[in-house]
């Protein structure tokens, strides 16, 4: 007999971007089954809690089951509404509910910890449109968090203000200090007079140079990647190209653009479920997804997790371990 394979620890990606309509469950679907094709079993959670549409752009009209049965408690965990959908994909469809897109603390908890568990090589979660808590927490939570950008104002805006919303949240939990969360509020949260990371950070250097260097350790590897999307132009890939070091500059947070997609007719949607979203060899977006799936499977998870956490955790302050929800006081939601 066999021997049972080892369960591997899955890198975790999100496709975020804030904005609806952009491309991130066509990213989403696209980048997982180009993961898979490269032999790497991937779990793709369709997150959206709000409006879930992957079952029906990979094919499967009527799951059996979906994420609901596991929001609802009639399944323990997430491994018994999984889908194959493609080779070495298989998808865990999403729950559409009216009022469901802000999940209560424990429940949120639940469901990270559950995606975690997914056994699979790499996990991608579509994590739908927004800034609710549970999209930036679903975002912190992940190893690599890319961020999918179309070419107008909107989206670069929105785009920015979600990731400067996961970046606070994730900084945020850093420390208990009130004064410190205090500086850390006027520095990310949306003030108009508020100071930048820089100046947050020359404030609390003398309060508490270790909670500086835990902040900028936490930033160096925070794992965003910016995935333009429906571009038609190169002066569109340069706007792009041109947000990165704006985002280093005003969060301290490396954001490459990590993959430049075309607007094709091929991604351009269709009325029969399983069509008009997928690339086919033959498409140009194809090559730019196998690249960026490419890029995700070499990210080096060691430096993004810190090495002490890389078996035993979830990436940041979410415990990867099978624990009750109750073992662990949820946090308090803080307004941003
Ligand atoms: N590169 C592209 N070229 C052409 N059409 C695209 C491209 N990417 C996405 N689309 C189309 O744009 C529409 C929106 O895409 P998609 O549903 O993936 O966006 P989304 O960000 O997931 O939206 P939502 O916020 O509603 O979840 C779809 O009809 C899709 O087919
Ligand atoms: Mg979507």
């Amino acid at each position: 007999m066999a021997a049972p394979r080892k369960k591997s620890v899955a890198r975790i990606v999100a496709v975020a971007g804030g904005k609806g309509g952009v491309g991130k469950s066509t990213v989403a679907a696209n980048l997982s089954l180009a993961i898979g094709r490269l032999g790497h079993r991937v779990a793709l959670v369709d997150a959206d809690l709000g409006a879930a549409n992957l079952h029906t752009m990979m094919g499967a009209l009527h799951p059996r089951a979906s994420l609901a049965d596991f929001l609802d408690h009639n399944v323990d965990n997430l491994d018994e509404v999984r889908l194959n959908v493609a080779p070495n994909v298989d998808l865990i469809p999403g729950a559409s509910r009216p009022g469901s897109a802000n999940l209560p603390v424990a429940q949120k908890l639940r469901l990270i910890r559950a995606i975690a568990r997914l056994d699979a090589d790499c996990i991608v979660v579509d994590v739908g449109a927004g800034t609710s808590y549970t999209v930036v927490d679903l975002v912190g939570a992940s190893d690599l968090k890319l961020f999918v950008v179309a070419p107008q104002l909107p989206s670069l805006h929105n785009a920015y203000a979600l990731l400067k919303a996961c970046v606070h949240r994730v900084v945020r939990k850093l420390s208990d200090d009130e004064t410190q969360i205090n500086l850390i509020d006027s520095a990310l949260a949306n003030e108009t007079r508020a100071r930048t990371i820089v100046q947050l950070l020359a404030v609390l250097r003398p309060m508490d140079p270790s909670l500086v260097d835990l902040i900028e350790d936490t930033l160096s590897r925070f794992g965003a990647g910016l995935v333009g999307n429906m571009l038609t132009s190169d002066s569109e890939v340069g706007a792009m190209t041109r947000m990165s070091p704006l985002i280093n500059d005003h969060l301290r947070v490396s954001a490459p653009v990590l993959a430049a997609i075309r607007r094709t007719n091929s991604l351009a949607g269709g009325l029969r479920a399983g069509t008009g979203t997928l690339a086919t060899s033959s498409d140009e977006s194809f090559a730019s997804f196998r690249a960026l799936a490419r890029t995700v499977l070499e990210a080096d998870l060691g430096r993004l997790r810190g090495e002490a956490r890389q078996q035993q955790t979830m990436p940041l302050w979410v415990s990867r371990e099978d624990r009750p929800a109750t073992a662990e006081p949820p946090p308090a939601e803080q307004p941003h």
